[in-house]
């Protein structure tokens, strides 16, 4: 039977590439924004994208998708964002072998103001913004310096990846299903100073240190790991994670559209104003959040960190004052 909901609007950029290619499907399935949700998709590329975007449109109509009520193919950002309710800004380069992603900033820096802009012109005061386009802390901070008319605390940016990357790391290690393993928060930048907070995470309900006493291990390879994943996925792949990535920003976008369930905690990049942990203000990084009934979220409350854990958190945010400082044009 059809739905009766009406549909929402979704906008994702870089709707051609490889992410976007992994992202579109579990959208058009409902697996984001839930199986009676009624969609129309917004895809953006740039004009030589279009065309590919246009092969793209036409597996997603092979597809069969009863929830998919239109597909829009453009490359004017007012159409892409007009009227969305959800936007995932994938569009970007990616970095290649031998690159960080800060490297990036530069080249990728400019497409967040003028996104920015556009979405602030063109899309639902509320919409949900997810930037996955790296460095995406840093590239979601210049699209939200655009919202004058939307709301602000809706810019985040993308750790999900490496939340279900430490998790995976942990399950692997304490030999049990990677749901065992919650509470998990990335703390800072999704570059290789992000801190994976084990020492509040948990393993089957039980405080994760009780579970895995190899303490050079947490300190020392896991961290690594986890800081490290995407360079390896690199360098083993020849090009940057996509499928991974975007199974992330769908953990992140439905997450943030649902009651985070009690005992569990989400790893999204957000603004730092006004933070409980002392973290430096006027950043977007990643906090331990939950999100209510009404689609909001919060930073947990009461998290302690240890002086060890408090040294990486800061540091990390010190990585993202540099960067911010490396843009400081772009937010004149
Ligand atoms: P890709 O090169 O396969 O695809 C990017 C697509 O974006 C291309 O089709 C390109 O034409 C398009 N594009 C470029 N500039 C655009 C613009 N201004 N407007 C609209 N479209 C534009 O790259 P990918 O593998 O899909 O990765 C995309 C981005 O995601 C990269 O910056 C990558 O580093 C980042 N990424 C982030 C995470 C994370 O955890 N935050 C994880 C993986 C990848
Ligand atoms: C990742 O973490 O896999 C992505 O951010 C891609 C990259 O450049 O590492």
């Amino acid at each position: 039977m059809p739905s009766q909901k009406s549909p929402i609007r979704v906008a994702v950029t870089g709707a051609a590439g490889n992410i976007g290619y992994s992202l579109l499907f579990p959208i058009a399935a409902g697996q984001v924004f839930g199986a009676d949700q009624p969609v129309i998709l917004q895809l953006l590329e740039v004009p030589q994208g279009v065309q590919f975007l246009e092969g793209v449109k036409m597996e997603l109509q092979d597809s069969a998708f009863g929830l998919v009520q239109d597909i829009i193919c453009t490359s004017d950002l007012d159409v892409a964002f007009g009227d969305a309710d959800a936007a995932f800004l994938v569009g970007s380069k990616p970095r290649g072998p031998g690159m960080e992603r800060a490297d990036l900033l530069s080249q990728n820096g400019q497409i967040f103001i003028g996104q920015g802009q556009a979405i602030d012109r063109s899309a639902k005061e509320g919409v949900k913004v997810l930037v996955v386009g790296n460095p995406c802390n840093t590239n979601c901070l210049i699209a939200a310096h655009q919202a004058k008319r939307t709301r602000r605390a809706n810019y985040t940016a993308m750790t999900r990846l490496d939340q279900n990357r430490a998790m995976a790391q942990v399950a692997l290690k304490a030999g049990v299903g990677v749901s065992q393993v919650s509470r998990l928060a990335i703390w800072g930048n999704h570059s290789p100073t992000m801190y994976p907070d084990f020492e509040n995470a948990a393993v089957g309900g039980e405080r994760l240190t009780r579970v895995i006493t190899d303490e050079a291990w947490l300190k020392g390879d896991f961290i690594k790991t986890v800081q490290q994943r995407g360079k390896a996925i690199i360098e083993a792949r020849g090009k940057s994670s996509a499928a991974s990535a975007a199974w992330a920003a769908i953990d992140h976008m439905r997450d943030w559209h649902r009651p985070t369930p009690a005992g569990e905690w989400v790893s999204m990049a957000i603004s730092s104003d006004g933070n409980p942990y002392g973290i430096p203000e006027g950043l977007i990084y990643s906090f331990p959040c939950v999100v209510d009934a009404s689609g909001d979220y919060s930073i947990v409350g009461g998290v302690e960190l240890s002086e060890f854990a408090r040294g990486k958190a800061l540091a990390s945010a010190q990585e993202l004052i540099e960067e911010r400082d490396a843009i400081k044009d772009m937010l004149s």
